[in-house]
């Protein structure tokens, strides 16, 4: 379910996650009487006035109500996020968008794959996993040890279900190298019939995205990706984030997208567009 009315929300609290990345958290129940909880991999609009309304994937989301989002500070709607303090005010317009279903069966292999950012989406999805007793694996890439994100909360997680793999560009933390090799070296030791079984799901920068799927098809592992594109409406009026194509929105029909429909997109991995519209090279 989707909710598209702006909510002004105060800022309850600030967490540093990184260089450059903070948590911050807002509760969305109190006086919402058609309060929609969020699905892991559905989106908010953040809105900060005077400045601009940017999406930003939900990384947390409590019974009581309390959602965190985690920014990473790029721009200029993000550098204003970054810097809001504790009682500070944000619009938020949420949730938006499709979600990671959990797999149907519990005995699935199961497989979470983020870089950088992408972290965020996966790490309340790592939360509803572990609620519904599913076991996983996890790995994170980053390019150094200290951009690393969610390390003591991961720690957390019940070590007889959970398999968590760190990767660094440059080795100071995990496996030297990229996600997609950790993935592969770890497929390599499960049999055919483990990989028909699996499942994965992803989120990060989208040339990594594209080498996972070209991973999954290889072995016939089943996708569920979450892509970005630059959003102005964030529910399917505006048209910047189509997809060619078959025009998929990534703020409607995504952002997270399964196999099938990834199979489909001549953009995926190849073409983004910019705030005019135009494609651009990824
Ligand atoms: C569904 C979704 C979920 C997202 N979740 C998160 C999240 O959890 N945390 C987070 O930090 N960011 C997230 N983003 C990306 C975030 O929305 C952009 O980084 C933000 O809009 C940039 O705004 P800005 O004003 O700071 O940057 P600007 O000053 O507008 O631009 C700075 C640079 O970022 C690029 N950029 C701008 N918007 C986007 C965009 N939407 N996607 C990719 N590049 C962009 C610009 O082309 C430019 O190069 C998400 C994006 C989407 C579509
Ligand atoms: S952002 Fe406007 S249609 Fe998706």
């Amino acid at each position: 379910m989707t909710e598209n009315i702006i909510r002004t929300v105060i800022i309850t609290k600030s967490t540093d996650e990184c260089k450059d990345i903070k948590t911050l958290s807002f509760n969305m129940k109190e006086e919402n009487t058609n309060y929609i909880p969020p699905k892991p991999g559905q989106f908010v609009m953040i809105w900060v006035p005077g400045v601009d309304e940017i999406p930003m994937s939900i990384s947390d989301c409590d019974i009581n109500g309390n959602w965190s989002i985690t920014v990473k500070n790029i721009g200029e709607c993000t550098n204003a996020i970054y810097n809001l303090k504790e009682g500070d005010f944000i619009g938020v317009r949420g949730p938006l968008g499709n979600w990671f279903e959990l797999p149907e069966e519990k005995s699935k292999n199961i497989f979470l794959i983020g870089g950088g950012i992408g972290m965020a989406p996966l790490r309340f999805l790592t939360q509803e996993l572990y609620k519904h007793k599913f076991s996983f694996i996890l790995i994170q890439g980053a390019k150094i040890k200290s951009e690393l994100m969610f390390t003591t909360q991961f720690q957390m997680l019940d070590k007889n279900s959970t398999d968590i793999f760190y990767c660094t560009e440059d080795g100071s933390y995990g496996t030297e190298g990229i996600v997609t090799l950790a993935f592969e070296r770890i497929l390599e030791t499960y049999s055919k019939r483990l990989h028909s079984n699996a499942i994965t799901y992803t989120c990060g920068p989208e040339k990594m995205i594209y080498s996972i799927y070209e991973i999954c098809e290889k072995w016939n592992i089943e996708l569920h990706a979450s892509l970005e594109r630059i959003m102005r409406c964030g529910c399917g009026l505006c048209g910047l984030c189509a997809i060619d194509p078959l025009g998929l929105l990534v703020c409607k029909d995504g952002p997270v997208f399964k196999t099938e429909s990834l199979k489909k997109m001549e953009d995926f991995g190849k073409y983004k567009r910019d705030f005019t519209g135009r494609k651009v090279k990824l």
